[in-house]
This record gives structure tokens, C-alpha cells and sequence, in this order.
């Protein structure tokens, strides 16, 4: 049996319940592009929200992080990876977590005793030591304990949010007979789980208590099944050995000698099919998530001409070993190899029509740049080629050469704002993923913004917001649900608004000098310097990347269809516009 298999049927008989993967985008998480981590999803019941499947659940979760990307190619990193991970939500607290841990890395995984080792948190003037953690270790029989701080031993995703002080268990990977005393940074021992405790809260103003004490426990599938099958390239796992032997097929070379090509399709590709086979729906466009899909899958593109592969359907068999490899667990794979399968495709035969064409032009800049590539011509390379800018760089890199990518930044900034203006109002080159549709939602959820202030509360803030085609979503700090006559009242202001035919302007200014003006802005670290001011006469002023409309009276009629939770203190209203 598989290492999921087993920790699943383990806390199953433990009493948990298994939940469903989530989709890869957060729900209720604004400020990342995708899950990263199990508890994710689970952050509103970790919040005291009940569960609908009760207070043990353990699960497999779909997860994506894309801060290392560059990375991708060593023996080690994915972009896409599962966490496997078990609850309890005010349940069970150290004494069970911990020993369930032990029960099952000695008793199912059969690891011996003195092949493990843990981390405790130390303590500090806010949290104190974890001595009651290192005591349920040592009478389990396990003496190899570290105190460490909080850079090691207290978990948070991000900023702030339910956190608390964790204690990581490591596994002794080397023939070397074990020493008698633990040291962490002796890289023999690696870390394979982590057992967060989650009993505060932590935001601006401190840490305070959680209403309940929570146990968050994650292990990393892809890491953990190739340190116990004694492997250190991860590539060379039962996770992903099938995957790279039909890479060797396709291409007709060996792993050996062509690992960083081989690794990338592997992983860029199996992401790729996570991503367009999520509910969540994405498709390869030049905004977020959207952009990431477009820079994995040219990027696996890129590797599979380095391996000259000549197939034209190696994609195509790639994914469907994907898909039938992990359908067991992710139905919505099957449900969506359709799509996956379409995406893949069109989105390479887009790509093939220029990267011919873009690398040869690449080959003639390159010769005649001494130290840095040009702002224009890498521009040029986007623009015309469909080059990602992330591509560049590395190809550039590989030759010792840096691009001025802030630059490029600038010009794509100021192409952005005069495709938007231009006469036929939609997007060159497909330069923004918008439609005009998505734009004319931009602009109401400025609108609609501004609307709560002045209906609900002046304090009322933006905590996130997703637009569609369809309809447009706006996530805000409210502590109550909204009345019925509130709704009315948003409605009839946004309406007005509308009515009045207000011009939409944009301005592009420093990030100091935005703040000062009194510009809105939800994420204000994830800004550049330079920043592009929106106001809406003087009813809102926003940092925005945009696009948005010219005037106000192009948005239609404006109308709330749903007001609901988003998460504890955000409530959420989905509006279209008719
Ligand atoms: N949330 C914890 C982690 O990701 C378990 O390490």
C-alpha cells in the first residue's frame, strides 16, 4: 500500500473522517494565488466555525506553491505537491496528536525508534516553553528532543491568521550507524511531519487565544515516500519514476545526463493537469493563476524541444498517465480530461508558432548583448513571441546574461494602459486576460467598495475579490450580515453612480505618494514602487493594476444575487451587472 493509503486508513481508524481535496484556489485566502498548504481550506474551522463532518478529519490536499519555481529541476522541489494532513478542531491536543504520530510512523511505517528525533518550541516572553510536548515524547521512548525557536517551531501561513507552537519530527536518512544525540542541523536528519498545535490567533494587534485548541498536522507525500524508499533524487520515487521512464520513451534519452529537462516537464506537466483539472476552472491567461498555468506549461514546452522530442502528442501522453494515475483520488481529473487534455494542447500549438521564430530572435539579441537584455527587446519577445518574461530570464541566464526585467515591467505597465484606451477597446496580443466584461467588473467592485464605506461603515476594508466573465465576487471586513435594506441601499448607490456618468481616471505616481493621496490598497507590500492610481471621480481612489472602463455609464445596471459568510468577520457578495 501506498503511503496515502496508509496514513488515510490509519486516522480513519483513529475516528477521523476523510474530507475532499479543496480546489487548488483558496476560498477564503485573498492573499495567495493557490492552496500552499492543508490547513488552508480549513482555516474558518480552525477558526471555530463547526465542520460539517465533525472535529477529527484527515485528508490528502491539492497543493501549489510557486514562490521557488526557478528551483524546479533540482532533486527535491515540486511545484505541485499532496500534503497529507489530520485535524483535530478542538478535539484531541498534544497528548493524542503526538501519540498517534508515534503510533503510526513505528507501528505502520515500522521506523525504528532511534531512527526518529523532534524539534519543541523553546519559548519566549510571548508563548511559553513546550514542556509538555517534550514529555509525551519522552515517555513514547523518544529522547533525541531539540528546543528550538520561533523561526523553527511556530507555524503560521503568512502573516496572520490561527497559529501556534508545532513540533517537527524528523527521520535519520543515512546508512551511518544513529548518533546518541540529536542535532538538527546535521542534514542526516530530515524533517518528514509536523504537528502544529493551534491555540492562538495572531494580526496586527499580537496573539490572542482561539476559542478552541486545534491540533494541524502536515507531511509532505511527494518528500516523505522518497526519503522511506531511500531515494534522495524525489524524481527516482515510485511517486514519479513511471512519469520520467516515459519521458525517457518519448524522447529517446536517458534520465541520466538530462535530469533538469526531464524533471521540469514531469512536474510543470502534472501541474498543469492538477491546475485545468480543478473545479476552480482556470485557463492559461495573462492574469494570476491564469499566468502561472501559461508559464508552466511553455516552460515544460521549452524542456521537451531541449530533449528534441519530436512526438507531437507528448503532452497528451504525459497527462492522460497523469490523469489515470491520480483519478483514484481526484475524480474531478476524469471529469475534466476534456478540458485538460483541449487546454494542454491549444495552448502548446500557441506556443509552437512562435518559439521557433522567438528563439531564433533570442539567438540574435543574445549575440549582440553584452551583460543585459534590453527592456525592449524583451518586450519583444512577449509581445511578440509569447515569450513569458520568467522565460527570458532563464534563457538568458543560461548565457550569463541578466535582463532588465523592471524595465520590462514599465513597458508592459504603459502598453497595458494604451491597449486599453485604444479605439477598438479590447487588448492586443492578448496583453490582459480580460474581457470586456471583466473590465466593466473591475470597475463596479471600486464601486462597489466605496458603496460600503458609506452604507455599512467607513472601517468596512477589501479582503479579496474574483471576477469572471459571469459575475464578479468581493470579499470585506463586516462583522454582521447584511440587511436587507442595506443591500437596497448598496444597490441604489452603485446605480446612481452609474447614472451619473463618471469618468474613470488613471494616474501613475510612487507608492508613497499614493498612500498619502489616500489611495485605497488591499495588499500594499505586493505593490512595485512606481504604482497606477484609479479614481472614480471623487467617490473612489484605488491602487490598481486595472483595466478598467473610461466612464462609469458603460457598467450596465448593477445587482447583488448572494451576501454571505466568506470566513469569520469577512462576509462576501456576489453581484452581476445587467
Ligand atoms: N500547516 C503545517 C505545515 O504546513 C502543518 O507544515
Amino acid at each position: 500500500m501506498n503511503l496515502k493509503d496508509l496514513y488515510i486508513d490509519f486516522f480513519v481508524s483513529k475516528g477521523h473522517k476523510l474530507i475532499p481535496s479543496a480546489p487548488v484556489v483558496p476560498e477564503n485566502d485573498p492573499s495567495v494565488l493557490f492552496n500552499t498548504a492543508g490547513m488552508q481550506p480549513l482555516i474558518p474551522y480552525l477558526m471555530g466555525q463547526p465542520h460539517p463532518y465533525g472535529t477529527r478529519l484527515v485528508d490528502y490536499q491539492k497543493c501549489i506553491r510557486t514562490n521557488d519555481l526557478d528551483s524546479i529541476g533540482d532533486k527535491t522541489h515540486h511545484t505541485f505537491f499532496e500534503m497529507l494532513g489530520n485535524w483535530s478542531l478542538g478535539d484531541y491536543f498534544k497528548e493524542e496528536s503526538i501519540s498517534y504520530s508515534f503510533e503510526f510512523l513505528t507501528k505502520v511505517l515500522n521506523i525504528p525508534v532511534n531512527k526518529l528525533a523532534v524539534t519543541v518550541f523553546k519559548g519566549d516572553e510571548e508563548i511559553p516553553k513546550d514542556i509538555e510536548s517534550a514529555t509525551i515524547w519522552q515517555n513514547l521512548g523518544i529522547n533525541k528532543i531539540a528546543y528550538l525557536g520561533k523561526d523553527d517551531n511556530f507555524w503560521i501561513a503568512g502573516e496572520s491568521g490561527p497559529c501556534g507552537p508545532d513540533t517537527e519530527i524528523f527521520y535519520f536518512r543515512s546508512d551511518d550507524e544513529v548518533p546518541d544525540t540529536f542535532d538538527p542541523n546535521d542534514d542526516r536528519w530530515v524533517e518528514i511531519w509536523n504537528n502544529v498545535f493551534m491555540q492562538y490567533y495572531k494580526d496586527n494587534n499580537g496573539i490572542t487565544d482561539l476559542p478552541k485548541k486545534n491540533v494541524d498536522t502536515g507531511m509532505g507525500l511527494e518528500r516523505v515516500t522518497a526519503i522511506l524508499e531511500g531515494v534522495n533524487d524525489n524524481y527516482l520515487s515510485s511517486v514519479w519514476i513511471d512519469v520520467i521512464k516515459k519521458i525517457e520513451e518519448i524522447s529517446n534519452l536517458k534520465y541520466a545526463g538530462n535530469e533538469k529537462s526531464m524533471r521540469i516537464i514531469a512536474d510543470h506537466i502534472r501541474t498543469s493537469v492538477f491546475i485545468l483539472g480543478d473545479d476552480a476552472m482556470i485557463k492559461p491567461s495573462n492574469t494570476d493563476q491564469g499566468y502561472i498555468l501559461r508559464r508552466l506549461i511553455r516552460r515544460a514546452i521549452r524542456h521537451a524541444r531541449n530533449l528534441n522530442i519530436t512526438n507531437e502528442n507528448w503532452e497528451i501522453i504525459l497527462a492522460n498517465m497523469i490523469i489515470d494515475k491520480y483519478k483514484k483520488y481526484y475524480s474531478e481529473l476524469e471529469k475534466n480530461k476534456n478540458i485538460i487534455l483541449e487546454e494542454l494542447t491549444k495552448e502548446k500549438n500557441k506556443f509552437n508558432k512562435t518559439l521557433e521564430k522567438g528563439l531564433k530572435e533570442f539567438e540574435k539579441i543574445i549575440n549582440n548583448t553584452d551583460e543585459i537584455l534590453n527592456k525592449d527587446l524583451a518586450f519583444k519577445l512577449y509581445d511578440t513571441y509569447g515569450f513569458p518574461i520568467e522565460l527570458t530570464v532563464e534563457l538568458a541566464k543560461e548565457r550569463n546574461i541578466l535582463v532588465d526585467v523592471d524595465g520590462f515591467k514599465e513597458k508592459f505597465k504603459a502598453h497595458q494602459e494604451l491597449s486599453r484606451t485604444s479605439s477598438s477597446g479590447k487588448f492586443k496580443g492578448g496583453l490582459a486576460g480580460d474581457s470586456e466584461k471583466e473590465i466593466k467588473y473591475h470597475t463596479a467592485t471600486h464601486l462597489l467598495n466605496a458603496a460600503l464605506k458609506i452604507v455599512v461603515d467607513k472601517n468596512v476594508h477589501q479582503k479579496g475579490s474574483n471576477i469572471t466573465a459571469e459575475r464578479m465576487r468581493f470579499d470585506f471586513s463586516c462583522d454582521h450580515k447584511l440587511t436587507d435594506e442595506e443591500k437596497l441601499k448598496i444597490e441604489e448607490l452603485v446605480n446612481k453612480w452609474i447614472s451619473e456618468k463618471i469618468d474613470v481616471t488613471v494616474k501613475e505616481m510612487s507608492k508613497e505618494e499614493a498612500i498619502k493621496s489616500g489611495a485605497e490598497c488591499m495588499f500594499i507590500d505586493k505593490y512595485p514602487d512606481m504604482v497606477t492610481v484609479y479614481s472614480i471621480g471623487d467617490i473612489s481612489k484605488e491602487l490598481c493594476g486595472g483595466p478598467h472602463v473610461k466612464n462609469t455609464s458603460e457598467l450596465g445596471v448593477f445587482k447583488i444575487i448572494k451576501e454571505e459568510a466568506s470566513s469569520a468577520g469577512i462576509r462576501r457578495i456576489k453581484a452581476i451587472l445587467e
